[in-house]
């Protein structure tokens, strides 16, 4: 696995079958240190610095949560505002800065393509936890984790994607790195969220299964996983075209009656209203158990790159 060791995780793209392999297994090795059953020393001495220009809760806390579990230690902002991006500094002066600080950075920032900018300011690993309506590639990995650990494989899944997948940068990191498995996908979204035709035609070029709708109702019935994502708000250009899509999908218990006995719902979360609270109890509910997920998968990813023992 020394593959991984100062490793860049900008794009799921750039990892193969095989390393995402490595890292759910890795993964799931690091389960007791992240449930705090075990304790780790093994990245003791290593700082991690942890750049969020954009609101986070899950990424920012679950990364800080898996440095520490592994005996590390963290700094960063998780707002630009008291930094001096406020005086106009630029990204890439606070990236050679941070550099000196720390042994690797995840960024989180509003315009994509970001990360892999910050990449070329810096020799340390740099890792996207999100870059706009790009990509997040640590979501998807604890995402294809919670399904791997579910069903015991990704392999032969129906899976949908439901919601705004034109703006949401997590379904476009999960559907490449699906590429990587046989599955068989379905694109749920209203009129003008579909998926982007980049990312359409990847998954067309690789010849798996696809369709695309507007009615969710409609395919619930014969699905494995539901993944619903919510409208990304803050990513339209005008109010008023957010207004006409907004509570456009609303996964309840009513409508996942009919559904598989094993469907699992899942959704990166924050959620607003696309998931009702009383699907929660229901046996499909696996958001928060996936949340947790992405503490000890991003404590593999950091053991892997910062070359901590697993
Ligand atoms: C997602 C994000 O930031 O892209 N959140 C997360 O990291 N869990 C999803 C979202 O904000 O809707």
């Amino acid at each position: 696995m020394g593959g991984f060791l100062g490793r860049d995780v900008l794009s799921v793209a750039d990892f193969s079958r095989k390393d995402i392999e490595a890292i759910l297994k890795t993964a799931k090795k690091m389960v007791p240190v992240a449930r705090g059953e075990r304790t780790s020393r093994s990245l003791e001495g290593r700082i991690l610095a942890t750049l969020f220009y954009e609101p986070s809760t899950r990424t920012r806390l679950s990364f800080e949560s898996a440095m520490k579990r592994l005996g590390g230690d963290v700094v960063g902002f998780s707002s630009a505002e008291g930094t001096s991006v406020q005086k106009g500094e630029t990204l890439a002066d606070t990236i050679r800065m941070v550099e000196s600080y720390s042994d690797a950075i995840v960024l989180r920032h509003p315009q994509e393509g970001s990360a892999r900018l910050a990449a070329e300011f810096t020799d340390r690993p740099v890792i996207n936890a999100g870059d706009g309506a790009g990509q997040h590639p640590t979501q998807t990995l604890l995402d294809l984790y919670t399904i791997w650990d579910e069903r015991g494989g990704i392999d032969g899944a129906k899976i949908a994607l439901v919601g705004d997948l034109k703006y949401g940068r997590t379904v476009h990191s999960l559907t490449y790195a699906l590429c990587s498995f046989d599955v068989d996908l379905t694109f749920v979204a209203p009129a003008g969220l579909q998926m982007p035709k980049e990312v359409v035609e990847r998954v067309r070029a690789q010849g798996l299964p696809l369709a695309m709708t507007e009615d969710l109702a409609k395919v619930v019935r014969d699905l494995d996983v539901l993944y619903v994502t919510r409208i990304q708000k803050e990513r339209f250009p005008d109010p008023q075209e957010y207004a006409k899509v907004a509570g456009t999908y609303r996964v309840d218990a009513g409508m996942l009656r009919d559904a598989r006995k094993g469907l699992i719902v899942m959704h990166p979360l924050p959620r607003v209203d696309e998931v009702a609270p009383e699907v929660d109890a229901t046996p499909h509910a696996r958001y928060f158990e996936q949340a947790f997920n992405g503490v000890p998968v991003r404590m593999a990813l950091l053991s892997l790159i910062l070359g901590g023992s697993a």
